[in-house]
């Protein structure tokens, strides 16, 4: 893989150049648009393989390429995760209810550049204790992304979202986190979403990571089921998840997965 840019920190991170920000730009930009697409497809009576079959078709309609299509055996253009399931939901026979809630989570590369985001949507109605939970997580992602600027830690990221999302009486998953991107789908860091201020490796200008937060109503533990992918929440309560991928600019971040439509929050 081409991944030799820039140079690499002593805590193992890519710093890239200011023209690999264009990059970065156009394949957010294109995992974003398949996003912002699909939303018309989440309606009650809807399988989830059917937003992955659209989603797939968009991929290829594009002419980019799935990050998640034979990464690691995985087999679905994206990751469905609906109500109490954490993240890594496999599409399939499922059919949406009204008020389910879910998220979906799209990673394409675009000349070799990796763009990863993940929203929530609802089919039909929007319970009002799912409400507070999607606002709380898309305010949670948004403070995490407040927090970014050279000289800041990642720890300052966790700690601004883990307070946010306590203050509002819902918890932080700690079992999985974001992590650098750019010209390779996961690498250093891990991007905690809890943690101490101050705490961490020092965010420099030219860093690539998403920040993907998973909120839960209930108790914060997860398990992973017999399929070796679907994350749950183990006492059942509801979870939600956004994401972006920022690079870090020379006075905070630019995000790079920001909806063309303005329709990341769900109750656009
Ligand atoms: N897109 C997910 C992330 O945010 C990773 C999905 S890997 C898959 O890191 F194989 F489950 F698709
Ligand atoms: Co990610
Ligand atoms: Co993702």
């Amino acid at each position: 893989m081409d991944d030799t840019r820039g140079r690499i920190t002593r805590n193992g991170i890519r710093i890239y150049e200011d023209a690999d920000f264009a990059g970065m730009r156009k394949a957010g930009e294109y995992a974003a648009r398949i996003l912002d697409d699909v939303a018309a497809l989440v309606v009650p009576g809807a399988t989830t393989a059917a937003l992955d079959d659209f989603i797939r078709a968009e991929i290829e309609r594009h002419g980019v390429t799935s990050a998640t299509i034979g990464y690691k055996g995985y087999q679905h253009a994206s990751c469905i995760s609906v109500n109490h399931v954490v993240c890594h939901g496999i599409p399939g026979p499922k059919v949406l209810s009204d008020g389910d809630i879910l998220n979906i989570d799209v990673t394409v590369i675009v000349d070799g550049w990796f763009g990863d985001s993940s929203r929530m949507y609802v089919a039909g109605n929007l319970p009002r204790k799912a409400e507070r939970l999607i606002q709380v997580t898309h305010d949670a992602l948004m403070v995490g992304i407040e927090a970014v600027r050279p000289g800041a830690t990642f720890g300052d990221i966790g700690h601004a979202i883990q307070t946010y999302v306590e203050a509002n009486r819902m918890s932080v998953v700690r079992d999985f986190c974001g992590h650098g991107l750019g010209r390779v789908f996961h690498a250093p860091p891990n991007v905690l979403h809890y943690g101490r201020a101050g705490t961490g490796a020092v965010l420099e200008e030219g860093m690539f990571f998403t920040i993907e937060p998973m909120v839960n109503l209930g108790r914060p533990e997860t398990k992973v089921l017999a399929d070796d992918w679907t994350a749950v929440t183990r006492d059942k309560s509801l979870s939600a998840q956004f994401e972006h991928s920022v690079g870090v600019t020379a006075d905070g971040c630019e995000i790079f997965t920001l909806s063309p439509a303005g329709k990341f929050h769900p109750t656009y």
